[in-house]
């Protein structure tokens, strides 16, 4: 294993090894104004949603490690503590990319990158009108994490008011994961499109009070064809299926028709129940799984 002390490295390749390392980041395309009205607009990938009452998001404006000068989106918001957060999707990405050119103060990247100004209700930075969703922010607190080239700013912005475009809500009113088709920054030029065929659930270890690895079978617990994440799943309920359970799994046809197969060779007999188990857990049927494999 490569390790490293942050202490040697040049800031260049700090930023490198924890950009590919801490991904995919959100981008919050920040627009702000300065005190005359200017306005501007940029991408921080250094951004997250940190508190959801009161709903805080912070993202971080850094120093630049060429020369140590400050960002115009920070010299705004210490002007005027208000911004809008756009969050950017597949067909935002490349104008998006151009509005972040170290384009001198004053100059409006909603002009240079071509997106639409959309007169925001309560703060007076404008909203771009692409983003699918939009959030207009007070900025509660700004945190400077150092002075040398590279140091963050880290920017509280309180969200005030949610604009969302209703071609990314479900029936229910609230936003499709997949319609909203979101991007994420990663190391060097690297970026990741969120698309249906990419999305999978975890079910959340909330609603019970999961067995833990621990209490699993050694058989499971080391397995050669159950993957780790098979195995968490086992090891996410609550209880094992009761002897009733088992006893039924066992007239289920594909079930019965290994049973069958393997009469008398026990070795056989549990790898291929172990198979077809693996199968119902990489399609999410943890209980079903779990009968096969206490045969
Ligand atoms: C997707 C993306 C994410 C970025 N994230 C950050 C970031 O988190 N922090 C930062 O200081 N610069 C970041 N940058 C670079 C800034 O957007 C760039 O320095 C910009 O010119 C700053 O504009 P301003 O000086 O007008 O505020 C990012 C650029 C891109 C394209």
């Amino acid at each position: 294993m490569l390790t490293l002390n942050t202490a040697d490295l040049k800031p260049a390749e700090l930023q490198n090894y924890l950009q590919y390392a801490i991904a995919p980041r959100p981008i919050c395309f920040a627009s702000t104004v300065d005190k005359a009205g200017n306005v501007n607009l940029s991408p921080y990938s250094f951004f997250n949603l940190f508190s959801s009452n009161p709903p805080i998001c912070v993202f971080s404006p850094a120093r630049r490690v060429r020369d140590n000068t400050t960002k115009h989106t920070l010299e705004n918001i210490l002007e005027v503590p208000e911004c809008v957060i756009n969050i950017v999707n597949y067909d935002m990405v490349q104008q998006t990319s151009l509005a972040s050119t170290e384009y001198p103060k004053g100059v409006n990247e909603f002009v240079k990158a071509g997106f639409t100004e959309l007169k925001s209700e309560l703060v007076r930075p404008p909203r771009v009108a692409e983003a699918p969703v939009q959030l207009e922010c007070i900025v509660n607190q700004v945190i400077p994490l150092g002075d040398g080239p590279g140091a963050g700013n880290l920017v509280l912005a309180e969200v005030k008011l949610i604009h969302i475009q209703e071609e990314i809500l479900d029936d229910q009113g609230k936003i499709d994961q997949a319609k909203i088709d979101l991007v994420a920054r990663l190391g060097g030029d690297w970026y990741c499109r969120v698309q249906e065929e990419n999305l999978f659930r975890v079910a959340k270890p909330i609603a019970q009070l999961g067995m833990g690895m621990d209490a699993l079978p050694p058989a499971i617990r080391n397995s050669n064809i159950l993957t780790a994440n098979n195995i968490a799943a086992l090891a996410n309920e609550e209880n094992m299926p009761s002897s009733e359970a088992i006893e039924a799994i066992q007239l289920v046809p594909e079930v019965k028709e290994v049973l069958d197969a393997t009469l008398g060779d026990s070795q056989t007999r549990s790898l291929q129940l172990e198979q077809l188990a693996k199968q119902y857990l990489d399609q999410g049927d943890v209980i079903t799984a779990w009968k096969i494999l206490l045969i």
